[in-house]
């Protein structure tokens, strides 16, 4: 692999890449604002600037300059090197970089920052992207002096609703464009543009137009300043008390990478982000996706009932064990859930196969729309997950499933999940008898069991998941279980045991062994990302 040479450390690169990128794979950072690497790029801050040194023997280009002499109190006439955007200038065999180590460099950053910030408003107390501003950041690395500028800023327009998920503020806007080119290359609706120019120009919506694509969280996501922020987000946590668990999303079978963003305090969730990984999200997260935290509080099923009234999950147990002592083989179906992880699935196959039930069926949640973008029109995290963990036991649909209620095959339902595929099928659920149901949410099995257990979200739990392309992701647990709730597999255990039928395994670890051989389990971590920009 070619070299090239950034402040004396060698970066390898592929051919056509560019020195930013390059130097961000091998973990350095180059300070920039419009560069972003699933983007086109823009070039246009100039925050990227490097030095590239000349090859030996060759005279470097010079450009004239006139430089301001305190002492002399004028102008007086110099060179410098010409510098290059880093994001632009493709990496070269052999080529020497400086970044942190030219003083050029360090004088047009810092001059960079001070006319950016010249119109900026000093709001950062009360902007919600104050802790992860690059404005900031850069400031304190590149800059740390007093604005010289004694004019009245100009002043923009403030709280420009975008849409229904984006605020605009045009005082903190760069200009940077990284939100016109979301619009543009990713969402391929180019909704935003840019109108006027120097420091009267600011980002519009096309008239007549609203910013409402099924990616417009991106453009939000991808702002390095406050300028753009999210109706969802803004003004309901500080960043810096957040703590980030990395998951994966459960909104549809695509399984993007995602960073759950939680406090640990009060063990809330308040954000999903966009973790990259290059085989299956790049860069990105659809909006459904990125509002799907949600789920992890509202709906929740939290506490165990029997008979539609609040129990403990010791009582809950015992009446579950009531009814699956009765249970024949020939009346009993299994249910297992799209929504849910490998594990959680597992363990009831187990659970099934330790009592002799053979019926296995799926349920999921509805299809809903997709795009040849991420967006898979299957709503669920892990259908081909179970698909392969059922294979042997002959995994029929949920349509199967409701005519074995019908025909009175299935008058015993050890089920996991909350929602069912279509609404016919959840009216047929009232025909079960005796309905033992494992939910994270109410829903049709919630509503009609006759013996509930509060399972934990995806939030709550470690958990494997198989996108729609076969590819195993393990998602990391981020808050504390809700409520009552345990993680379905637990409980699965718990009832299991119970039966007098434990189920070989004490450690989560333990039951992935079972669940996957050891190859199979790191050919699954293959898939890690690699974090976020
Ligand atoms: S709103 Fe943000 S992303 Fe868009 S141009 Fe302004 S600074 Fe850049
Ligand atoms: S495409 Fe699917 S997995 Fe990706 S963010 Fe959207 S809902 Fe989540
Ligand atoms: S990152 Fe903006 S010019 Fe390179």
């Amino acid at each position: 692999m070619p070299n090239f040479k950034l402040d004396d450390r060698e970066i390898p690169f592929e051919p056509g890449e560019t020195i930013i990128r390059a130097a961000q794979k091998a973990g350095i950072d180059i300070p920039h604002y419009c560069w972003h690497a699933g983007l086109s790029v823009a070039a246009n801050c100039r925050m990227c600037l490097v030095e590239i040194m000349p090859p030996p023997g060759r005279p470097a280009m010079l450009l004239d300059v006139l430089s301001w002499d305190t002492e002399k109190q004028e102008y007086i006439p110099q060179k410098k090197p010409k510098l290059v955007p880093s994001c632009q200038q493709a990496a070269a065999d052999g080529m020497v970089v400086k970044s942190q180590t030219s003083e050029h460099v360090d004088t047009a950053r810092s001059a960079v920052q001070e006319l950016l910030l010249l119109n900026h408003p000093v709001d950062c107390p009360i902007c919600d992207q104050a802790g992860e501003c690059r404005l900031q950041d850069y400031w304190l690395e590149h800059q740390g002096t007093k604005k010289r500028m004694r004019d009245e800023p100009i002043h923009k327009p403030k709280a420009v609703v975008f849409g229904p998920t984006i605020v605009y503020d045009a005082e903190r806007c760069i200009v940077c464009t990284r939100c016109v080119r979301v619009s543009e290359e990713l969402a391929k609706d180019p909704v935003l543009s840019v109108r006027e120019r120097g420091n009267l120009n600011e980002i519009v919506v096309a008239p007549g137009r609203q910013l409402d694509h099924a990616y417009t969280l991106m453009t939000e996501y991808v702002c390095p300043v406050g300028a753009l922020t999210s109706i969802d987000f803004r003004f309901k946590a500080r960043v810096w008390f957040l703590r980030s668990a990395r998951t994966v999303c459960t909104g549809c079978a695509t399984g993007c990478n995602s960073f759950t963003d939680f406090d640990p305090r009060n063990q809330h969730a308040y954000r999903y982000r966009p973790r990259e990984n290059l085989a299956v999200n790049k860069f990105w997260m659809c909006d459904d996706g990125m509002l799907d935290h949600r789920r992890i509080h509202e709906g929740r099923v939290l506490t165990a009932r029997v008979r539609g009234e609040a129990s403990t999950i010791p009582a809950a147990l015992e009446k579950a064990v009531e009814v699956l002592s009765k249970a024949t083989a020939d009346s009993t179906a299994v249910v297992l859930s799209a929504e849910h992880s490998n594990e959680d699935n597992f363990a009831l196959l187990l659970l099934a196969k330790a009592l002799g039930f053979s019926a296995v069926y799926q349920s999921g949640r509805p299809a809903g729309p997709g795009d040849d973008i991420l967006r898979h029109p299957d709503k669920n995290p892990n259908t081909t997950g179970i698909a392969s963990l059922a294979k042997a036991s002959g995994l029929k649909t949920f349509a199967e499933f409701v005519e074995a209620i019908r025909a009175g095959k299935a008058s015993t339902v050890l089920a996991l999940g909350s929602a069912t595929p279509t609404g016919g099928g959840a009216a047929a659920l009232s025909d079960v008898k005796n309905l033992v149901a494992f939910s994270t949410h109410e829903g049709p099995f919630a509503e009609r069991a006759r013996v509930l257990f509060p399972a934990s979200s995806w939030a709550e739990a470690d958990g494997t998941f198989v996108n729609a392309k076969g590819m195993s992701q393990e998602s990391e647990k981020a808050i504390t279980p809700q409520g009552d709730s345990k993680p379905a597999y637990r409980l699965i255990a718990e009832l299991a045991a119970a039966l007098g039928k434990p189920l070989g395994w004490k450690k989560l670890a333990e039951l992935r062994a079972l669940m996957a051989p050891p190859a199979e389990r790191s050919a699954a971590s293959e898939s890690a990302s690699l974090g976020a920009e």
